[in-house]
């Protein structure tokens, strides 16, 4: 239980990367992991776009004014969801699986930042030739941390829960 407590409190959005090289066993490892994101009907509505391509990450780094991290990673992870899947549901079982897919990067050793994605979702898809029906939730940069920031505040349990 504490082990589990410090792994997922020492997680933290980097958005600077160190040049050296990803080994691609720890990205096959991480996205390893997401695959066993739950879904409902267990419909697995999701694809990974591992991007290395330069240009491609140049590109992805000027979506808006947030991307900017993705030109100093080795590589970035597009999570999408797929519509035609889960018509439903898709947006929901995308978003846990990008969020397993976060947390994976993390237990294998790698950083990464969420970069948003909603403002911008014709735009990713043009960069990636990724079809209609997919819808991008999430791009994770991927590299080894060239930063440690501290964390961030959180609001206290008295404002988040309600007890009825
Ligand atoms: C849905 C979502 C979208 C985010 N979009 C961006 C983004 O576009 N660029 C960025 O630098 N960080 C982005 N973040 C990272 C948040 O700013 C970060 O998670 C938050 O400040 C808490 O910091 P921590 O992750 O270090 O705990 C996003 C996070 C989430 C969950």
């Amino acid at each position: 239980m504490h082990d589990c407590r410090e792994f997922l409190l020492s997680r933290r959005s980097v958005r600077k990367f160190s040049q050296e090289p990803v080994p691609e066993e720890l990205v096959e490892k991480a996205l390893d992991i997401a695959r066993f994101a739950p879904s409902a009907h267990n419909r697995q509505p999701w694809k990974f776009y591992v991007v290395s391509d330069k240009a491609k990450l140049a590109e992805l780094a000027k979506i808006h004014r947030w991307s900017k991290p993705i030109e100093g990673a080795q590589l970035a992870i597009v999570v999408f969801s797929d519509s035609s899947v889960s018509p439903e549901s898709h947006v929901v079982d995308g978003s846990i699986a990008a969020t397993y897919l976060w947390l994976a990067l993390h237990c294998v050793g790698l950083a990464t930042v969420w970069v948003y994605t909603l403002n911008a979702v014709q735009e990713i898809r043009r960069i990636l030739g990724a079809p209609d029906n997919l819808y991008p939730i999430a791009i994770f940069p991927v590299g080894f941390p060239a930063e440690k920031p501290p964390q961030r505040p959180r609001k206290s349990l008295d404002e988040l829960v309600v007890r009825v």
